[in-house]
């Protein structure tokens, strides 16, 4: 088995004969988090992403080349579910911190217990619609990253840049059409939430890509705060 860096910071490739898989380095070694495979390389454990549960790693391995560097970053996370997407940033960062938003407190009491292992991810029980409602816990961010599957998925992500992102820093957002409007093509969803992300909130929409192959209906729009 070989392991090899890629142009994301903390995210390695393993080659086996006839496989190539996504890998973080297990920052919680001999604890899986969502029954993801475990792999021993050169005495480092490393856990495997799945790109069918993680809109990040479908994202990566649609190709798309503008994805933030994320090992040294604050970053604000809405809608973090159990935690499978924020357990591999957990993996990823060195010297940040992950403000996970979530707003059911059935699923928080997992991704809670989660946090307790990981110190770098921050639990917080809120609604994203409602910044003002953790304005107390969280100054400034670098990044913003959201997957929450609503009706308002660009006026929620574009609230909470106005409120938390830094100027020059990022946003990646997962976008589910079908959560947005069942009766237009993807692709007219997508135009349209680019379209408020740009005019409502100012943002500069620098990658955008459909992820298709893993999740249907689904897009990631990359964007910078000028
Ligand atoms: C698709 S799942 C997120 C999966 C997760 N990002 C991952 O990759 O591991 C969407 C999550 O967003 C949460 N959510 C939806 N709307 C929200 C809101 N307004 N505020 C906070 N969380 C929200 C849901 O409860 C759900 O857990």
């Amino acid at each position: 088995m070989k392991i090899n860096e890629t142009p994301i910071d903390g995210l390695f490739q393993l080659k086996s004969e006839n496989k190539t898989r996504l890998v973080t380095r297990n920052r919680v070694p001999g604890t899986s988090v969502y029954g993801e495979q475990l792999i021993s390389v050169k005495g480092a454990e490393y856990r495997v992403w799945d790109p069918y549960r993680s809109k990040f790693a479908a994202a990566f391995l649609s190709g798309m080349k503008k994805i933030p560097q994320i090992y040294d970053k604050q970053i604000l996370y809405l809608g973090t579910s159990t935690g499978t997407t924020p357990s591999h940033f957990s993996d990823i960062i060195e010297n940040g911190k992950i403000f996970g938003i979530e707003f059911s407190p059935k699923v928080m009491r997992k991704f809670f217990r989660l946090t307790e292992q990981r110190s770098n991810l921050v639990p917080i029980l809120a609604d994203a619609r409602r910044p003002e409602e953790y304005s107390s816990f969280i100054f400034e961010v670098d990044m913003i990253y959201q997957d929450v599957a609503q009706p308002d998925q660009a006026t929620i992500f574009g609230r909470n840049a106005q409120e938390f992102l830094k100027s020059g820093g990022e946003g990646i957002i997962a976008i589910k059409s079908q959560s947005i409007d069942v009766s237009l093509e993807p692709k007219e969803v997508f135009k349209n939430q680019i379209e408020v992300l740009e005019s409502v909130f100012g943002l500069k929409v620098i990658e955008s890509s459909s992820i298709d192959d893993f999740e249907k209906k689904h897009a990631v729009i990359i964007v910078k705060k000028p």
